[in-house]
């Protein structure tokens, strides 16, 4: 790792590059499993990140700008309820609606600490740069590598506090037992008394949702697709994009937004750098996102064996989005917490 100073009040550490992550060992696993997957994180190239900040925009898609309202909000609520505290946040990007807590924490405290974590280097030095231009009080010490990387090389627990924030219900693209694995980590990454701040999308009428991940401009669409153009580029690849078609659907008993490439031909394709010819069957599906939509009390008892007391819950009016915030007991779990 290699810290990197860039101005008096904005330093990161670099912990990988998104290219060493993306060595495409993940991608033949997928393409070799039945049925077929691709992991979402592809989706998320220069023109992905692009298209993703556009679906925000779109009518349909409502989790962005009801978090954002749900922030607005509650912003000073939350601040108070934590009082001065480092805000550590995964998966930061662009920051756009951590600014709002930043808000409330630099109207409370002279001084405010920033720890941004996001796999994209490019991303996190504009962000940051950004941001100490704009907040007199603002340091930061920012990651570049993956989530696991940057839990582990997290500084010891600084005074007074730290609150882990992970935005966005992003939460919602793992699996049951990936999203296990991710809430342990963080756990231990906390010391007793810090907080953990988790936006989640709420179950709601599936046609909400669906309607969300089918937007009538095509966005959504584009973006599913993309994901293949992103292999082709990065991996020498010869996927014949106009032979696929995005296909979003709600899984009631699941509670997850489903989202496939599905093959419109019987077809194959080969990634030259990953050694890798697939073959897809007309009607045959990739997989490329669950996104997995939540109940705040499951969601709460899921984590209360680990130690994390639920403290609070912000939602909009309509209940379609919520903001969580736990905070480590101080007798710690797993066993902990009984009496
Ligand atoms: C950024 C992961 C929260 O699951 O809603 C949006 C990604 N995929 N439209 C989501 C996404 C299709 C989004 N997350």
């Amino acid at each position: 790792m290699e810290l990197v100073q860039e101005a008096q009040r904005f330093q990161f550490t670099r912990l990988s590059s998104s290219s060493d992550t993306e060595d495409g060992a993940d991608v033949v696993a997928g393409l070799a499993a039945d049925p077929k997957t691709l992991p979402c994180k592809y989706f998320y190239d220069a023109v992905g990140s692009q298209l993703f900040e556009r679906i925000c925009d779109t009518p349909e898609y409502y989790p962005t700008r009801t978090e954002r309202g749900i922030l607005t909000q509650n912003a000073a609520d939350i601040a108070a309820l934590t009082g001065p505290c480092e805000v550590v946040e995964l998966g930061s990007g662009s920051a756009s609606k951590t600014r709002i807590l930043l808000d409330a924490y630099s109207r409370r405290a002279d001084e405010v600490h920033f720890v941004p974590i996001d796999v994209s280097e490019s991303i996190l030095r504009e962000s940051s740069r950004e941001l100490v231009d704009r907040y007199d009080g603002l340091s930061i010490r920012g990651f570049s590598g993956t989530y696991e990387q940057a839990l582990a090389a997290l500084h010891p627990a600084p005074a007074p506090a730290r609150m882990f924030v992970f935005l966005g219900s992003t939460l919602g693209n793992f699996s049951t037992s990936e999203r296990a694995a991710f809430i342990a980590r963080i756990r231990g990454a906390m010391a007793p008394g810090e907080f953990f701040l988790l936006g989640i999308d709420r179950r709601k009428d599936p046609a909400i949702i669906e309607a969300a991940y089918n937007d009538a401009e095509g966005l959504t669409a584009r973006f599913n697709l993309n994901m293949l153009s992103h292999l082709n580029r990065r991996f020498h690849g010869d996927f014949v994009v106009a032979n696929f078609a995005h296909r979003a659907i709600y899984e009631t008993r699941r509670h997850q937004i489903e989202i496939y490439l599905d093959s419109l031909v019987a077809q194959q394709a080969t990634l030259l750098d990953l050694d890798l010819s697939v073959s897809f069957t007309k009607g045959e599906a990739i997989r490329t996102e669950i996104s997995k939509k939540f109940d705040p009390g499951e969601l709460a008892a899921e984590f209360a064996p680990l130690g994390l007391e639920h403290a609070a819950t912000w939602s909009d009016d309509r209940e379609w989005f919520s903001l969580l915030l736990f905070r480590l007991g101080n007798r710690q779990g797993p066993a902990g917490g009984t009496d």
